[in-house]
């Protein structure tokens, strides 16, 4: 193997911890299932929320009232329970951050990796939550960020093959040694990438290349390319946990060896051209098999013996025994189960003794459109496809990992079929979308062992009828089928707890920009200031040297002077970095800034807008491009990498519910700042502008709780796909007014927006 991790060239990044900043927690979970219950007693669905769980709802409203809804949890180190993680944040400070700070070095028992593929960035990246395609309307900002996704990659194969390694690498710290990691793949770079997997992994821990069908055709010049690739490695290939998937045995298979068949009276012919090729049915009761070997390799005295059969001697071919003793060969000889090939006997191997064959690494089963679904992502792998890799490679309970979570494809997939999960991607779409997909999935609830998940599922099992089994007169062995839990039919169930995070608190360190070390070289030898590269990409007028303090640089026209001051590279600017750049600029006259960053603290609204109203000073709050300081970015325009916070405008009213003093709140709009003119627009909540909203009903100040939830639904198209003839979507507009709820504890509320591109922002109020 070439090189360990710690030789490597690395960029070292900050190690940050996970913030956490929202939990979907248990009894958020109670208060989903309360009100789908309620609104399906309702039958009309009138509590407009309840949309999002429609499936739940419809399942309630179909069954009786004893149906129980149930979700599963898992135990954590230290017998605390465990919470799933969806993660905002680029895997490389994420991967560090689980193994530096969540402990979880070598407790991943399978990581599902699907990057870019290195080559068609167009079909990698999706702009706006609720379009998976190229609509008319957006293709100006599709484009647009399609360039800036591209231009990522200046060294082009070799920008990403390095940025690949290094996260190759840190995988394979997460992974336990019986782990396994899948890289998903296109055609153009599989085998480069595959060199990449031997140098990281090391050839011999490779397991096995799958390809799998990801469209049907789409009837390109020359020859379609209809599939795509994964690359499986193991972390150490003797210790590989694997178990054994079946299909049922494909039509191929039967015909090349199952080509004989027994009718019921006895008598035995070979199938005919017609009977294989299924256009003429068999006679009933006839069963295919083929002549199965009896021999095995090497000779003994006794085990090799002629043995006779009706008046016949047979022997065996030179250097080989019986498979069984002789005891054996007269019951298979009792059992009917003999079956003479000229000089040679052999036994009746009936297709039905055991119907399945295990998978082979062609998937011809997988075409996502097939089933149907709408894609909630441009990029959405089949769910079919990652659910085989877990359950091939792990056991209800184990850890799954995906640091490119997209539509949150491998949490869905690990939350259907019981294992952990942790998933991260940079995109706030990503991870939008994938929190909308998990809070309204309605699975199947699964039988378990010892009521514990990782004390695993009673699963279906088939009988295999096999030589031994009949040969010593035994029970044929039970093979469970672990695709096929038993399905607790009196419940259903729902996504368990899980927390959305963020890379954590920072500190000045942060704004010392990435360290590039060369190999070989002890020392730093090369510092880039990331707070230059922001500010000179904002604007091109920017005066770096003009910084001072939290300033950290100054855009000077003939009109007017602006302060820009830059968020940390992995935290989220805080109400005090806001406050202390408007003190800096100030000091030095500067009436109006600008702070960006990758990410916002709640407060920062409210912040804000007091600033304001005390002085003079104006300020701009600029969301960041996640991937724009990724190595190599080339120039590119300012308006593909920032954007507006658009900081929600609540009203919150009093009303009564009963004899109890209750609360509504309501969503007036977002505020944004239009950077080509230069002004604050307003948007209406109902402008087609939000995507979504939530709030929580006593915020502790540090970490938002979804208590209610609400979506614009036609612009949400799982949903419209799981709701279909049953209602008219287009009743399903954004509900703007907030159920009734009680001041509780903190006797403060927050309200989360998020915007059509993926920008989440969040407000505050203290009602007190
Ligand atoms: C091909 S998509 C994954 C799609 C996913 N398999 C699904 O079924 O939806 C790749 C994802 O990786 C994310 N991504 C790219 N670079 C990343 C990075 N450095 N860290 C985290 N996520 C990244 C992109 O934002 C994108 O959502």
């Amino acid at each position: 193997m070439l090189g360990d991790h710690d030789v490597v060239n690395r960029r070292e990044v900050p190690v940050l911890p996970l913030q956490r900043n929202e939990i979907v927690s248990e009894s958020r979970i109670a208060q989903i299932i309360e009100r789908a219950r309620r609104a399906a007693d309702e039958q009309s669905g009138v509590a407009r929320q309840g949309h999002l769980f429609a499936d739940l709802e419809k399942t309630l409203r179909e069954t009786d009232r004893s149906k129980r809804v149930e979700f599963f949890q898992h135990e954590g180190e230290n017998g605390e329970p465990w919470k799933n993680k969806l993660i905002c944040g680029d895997s490389l400070h994420v991967m560090e951050s689980l193994l530096h700070y969540e402990n979880l070095r070598g407790k991943v028992q399978m990581i599902y990796l699907d990057p870019p593929y290195g080559i068609t960035y167009d079909s990698n990246f999706q702009q706006r939550v609720d379009s998976t395609k190229n609509e008319e309307k957006d293709a100006a900002d599709d484009v647009l960020t399609i360039k800036a996704f591209r231009d990522t990659w200046t060294l082009g194969i070799h920008s990403y093959l390095s940025y690949l390694q290094e996260r190759l690498y840190l995988c394979r710290e997460l992974l336990g040694d019986s782990g396994s990691i899948f890289l998903q793949m296109g055609d153009e770079n599989a085998h480069i990438t595959r060199t990449l997997l031997d140098e990281v992994f090391g050839a011999a821990n490779f397991v096995s290349e799958v390809i799998f069908y990801k469209t049907s055709g789409k009837g390109a010049a020359g020859l379609d390319s209809v599939f795509d690739r994964l690359l499986w490695y193991a972390k150490d290939k003797p210790s590989l946990k694997y178990r054994q998937l079946y299909m049922p045995r494909p039509q191929h298979t039967l015909q090349e060896q199952y080509t004989l068949v027994e009718l019921p009276d006895g008598t035995v012919r070979r199938i005919s051209d017609k009977e294989n090729d299924g256009s003429t049915a068999l006679p009933t009761g006839a069963r295919r098999f083929m002549p199965g070997d009896l021999s095995s390799q090497g000779e003994s005295d006794e085990g090799s013996e002629p043995f006779e059969f009706e008046g016949v001697n047979y022997s065996l071919p030179p250097n080989t025994h019986w498979k069984t003793g002789l005891e054996g060969r007269k019951r298979l000889a009792a059992k009917r189960r003999l079956y003479p090939v000229g000089k040679r006997l052999r036994y009746k191997r009936y297709a039905d003794d055991f119907p399945l064959a295990p998978y082979t690494n062609i998937w011809d089963d997988t075409v996502i459109s097939g089933f149907g679904a709408a894609k909630l992502y441009a990029v959405q792998t089949s769910p079919k496809v990652v659910e085989r890799c877990i359950l091939m490679t792990t056991d209800p309970g184990d850890l799954v990992f995906d640091p490119t979570c997209g539509s949150g494809t491998t949490a869905a997939c690990a939350e259907l079929t019981g294992r952990r999960w942790v998933t991260c991607d940079t995109s706030r779409v990503a991870v939008n979308v994938s929190r909308q997909r998990l809070v309204s999935a309605v699975l199947p609830h699964y039988r378990t062992r010892n009521g514990k998940v990782s004390g695993s599922f009673l699963f279906r099992s088939v009988a295999h009828v096999t030589l031994k089994s009949l040969a010593y007169d035994l029970e044929p062995e039970k093979i469970d089928l672990v695709d096929q839990p038993e399905v607790d039919k009196d419940a259903v169930r729902v996504c368990g707890p899980f927390e959305v995070t963020s890379l954590g608190r920072y500190s000045v360190e942060d704004w010392k920009g990435y360290v590039v070390r060369e190999p070989g070289i002890g020392e730093a030898t090369k510092l880039e200031n990331y707070i230059e590269v922001i500010c000179r990409l904002y604007r091109k007028d920017a005066a770096i040297q003009g910084a001072t303090g939290l300033v950290h640089a100054v855009a000077e026209t003939e009109k007017e002077k602006i302060a820009i001051s830059v968020g940390p590279l992995s935290g989220r600017v805080t109400g005090k970095q806001i406050n202390d750049a408007v003190q800096d600029a100030l000091a030095s006259g500067i009436l109006e800034v600008h702070v960006l960053g990758w990410a916002f603290e709640a407060n920062v609204g409210e912040v804000k807008s007091q600033l304001e109203k005390r002085g003079k000073v104006k300020v701009e709050l600029i969301m960041i491009r996640p991937d724009t300081l990724a190595e190599g970015l080339k120039a590119t325009q300012p308006e593909m990498l920032f954007s507006p916070l658009a900081l929600p405008d609540i009203e919150v009213a009093a009303a009564q519910n009963g004899k109890e003093k209750q609360l509504r709140v309501t969503l007036k709009g977002v505020a944004l700042f239009d950077r080509k003119r230069r002004t604050t627009e307003y948007k209406a909540a109902d402008s087609g502008y939000v995507s979504a909203w939530y709030l929580d009903e006593d915020y502790d100040g540090d970490c938002f709780v979804d208590c209610q939830m609400f979506f614009d639904f036609k612009k949400t198209p799982n949903i419209k796909a799981a709701l279909r003839a049953e209602v008219d979507p287009e009743e399903f507009t954004l509900k703007l007014d907030s159920e009734l709820f009680p001041l509780r504890g903190y006797k403060r509320i927050a309200v989360k927006v998020v915007d059509v591109y993926g920008n989440e922002s969040v407000v505050v109020r203290d009602l007190g």
